[in-house]
């Protein structure tokens, strides 16, 4: 864990004095990532370089794990924390391997250990051990480099990590597989981690709390779907953009709305006239045909009428398959596409376990910024 009370840091004094940190208070708990996001000049690298003692504080206090960092011996304390800098840092004149192995040589871990783990972490950041170990850092392309660092900050498996834009040169189709990587890793190990981000999106995919400052403030300290549907003032709903309510789609799942025991399904032996009857008696505008536990399409009156058949000989395949774990970002791209406002949805084994409709999604949405609690169920909607 990790907490800021009154953190305050001034630069300089007098005239020229810069005032970084104006007075910060929160806690990163253990096990938790939390994003630093906010403009340029904000105080983001300040707060970490703070965090490690590689600059002192002025005013406040600052613990890690129950420790004051200004009362830490700080070659330990750097030694206990990862760190990856904004400007990447590698040493020019060391090997990609001797430069991921900084801090456990310091440690004094023996060889064979330091070999392999520089191997396991090359293969983390998808670089090729064989073929990168032995290189130097000019022989690297930014985005690798960057990777590199990252690798170094995770190298003796502490348990704190501050990592400063640690994605950020690197192309979007790495950026997301690394993303994903870390993610992995990070349920798994559960580490506490400070990261630094100008990226929305990044923010909201991997912070599990999102702390938005503004010249040396902290604005809000929120969850990425409370900062996304509420907003504290003008300023983050600018900052995290117009199109919040798509990106809170982006962290919503299909089984958080939808119906699972929806009452306009038909079996699909039933012929087309009593289905075309059960439709228009309830008032359905369609029907999800089942059979034996899968949904093998939909039908709607017109397609019933004079027509004997049994229904699953009529019904029209859904276009897509949606599962109860997806996005509803992706559902409801497919409802755009597919001109659909209802979709099936399947379970892990492929069987039919309810509907997703788009008018539950816009439900939810509006219950979300209407700040309404966030935990209460979607009603039926049909
Ligand atoms: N060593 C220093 N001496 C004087 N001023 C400094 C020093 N380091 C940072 N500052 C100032 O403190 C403020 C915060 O800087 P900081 O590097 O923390 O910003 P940041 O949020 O990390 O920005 P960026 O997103 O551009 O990395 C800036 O106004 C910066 O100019
Ligand atoms: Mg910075």
């Amino acid at each position: 864990m990790i907490t800021y009370e009154n953190v305050a840091k001034i630069f300089g004094s007098g005239p020229e004095a810069v005032t970084a940190i104006k007075n910060i208070s929160f806690e990163i708990e253990k096990g938790n990532l939390v994003i630093f996001l906010g403009p340029s000049g904000c105080g983001k690298t300040t707060l970490l370089r703070l965090t490690n003692r590689l600059i002192t504080l002025t005013r406040g206090t600052i613990t890690v794990n129950g420790q004051d960092v200004m009362k830490a011996d700080p070659v330990k304390l750097r030694q206990s924390m990862g760190y990856a800098i904004q400007q990447i840092g590698l040493f020019p004149n060391k090997t990609i391997a001797d430069n991921i192995s900084t801090v456990p040589r310091l440690l004094g871990w023996d060889r064979k250990k330091i070999q392999e783990r520089v191997g396991e972490l090359l293969a983390m950041v998808q670089l090729e051990p064989a073929a990168f170990r032995d290189r130097f850092p000019a022989e690297l392309s930014g985005g690798q480099q960057q990777r590199i660092g990252v690798a170094r900050c995770l190298a003796a498996n502490p348990d704190i990590l501050l990592m400063d834009e640690p994605f950020g040169a690197i192309d979007p189709i790495n950026r997301e597989e690394i993303q994903n990587e870390f993610l992995r890793l990070q349920r798994k190990l559960k580490k506490t981690i400070a990261f630094v981000t100008h990226d929305i999106h990044e923010a909201i995919k991997m912070g599990d709390k999102i702390a938005i400052f503004q010249d040396g403030n902290l604005v809000q300290y929120d969850k990425p779907e409370i900062i996304l549907a509420q907003p504290k003032n003008q300023y983050i709903a600018d900052f995290v953009g117009a199109d919040r309510a798509l990106k809170v789609l982006g962290l919503l799942r299909v089984e958080e709305v939808m119906d699972r025991n929806p009452s306009n399904v038909v079996d699909g032996k039933t012929s087309a006239n009593e289905a075309l009857k059960f439709l228009e008696d309830k008032g359905f505008r369609h029907l999800v045909v089942l059979r034996g536990g899968k949904a093998v399409g939909y039908i709607h009156p017109r397609q019933l009428k004079y027509e004997t058949s049994p229904v699953q000989d009529l019904a029209i395949a859904y276009p897509v398959r949606v599962d109860e774990d997806m996005a509803l970002r992706d559902v409801i791209s497919f409802m755009l596409m597919h001109d659909m406002r209802v979709l099936a949805v399947m379970d892990g084994d492929g069987n039919f376990a309810g509907t997703v409709t788009y008018d539950q999604i816009q439900k939810r949405i509006l219950e979300m910024y209407a700040g309404e609690d966030e935990k209460k169920p979607a009603k039926d909607q049909e």
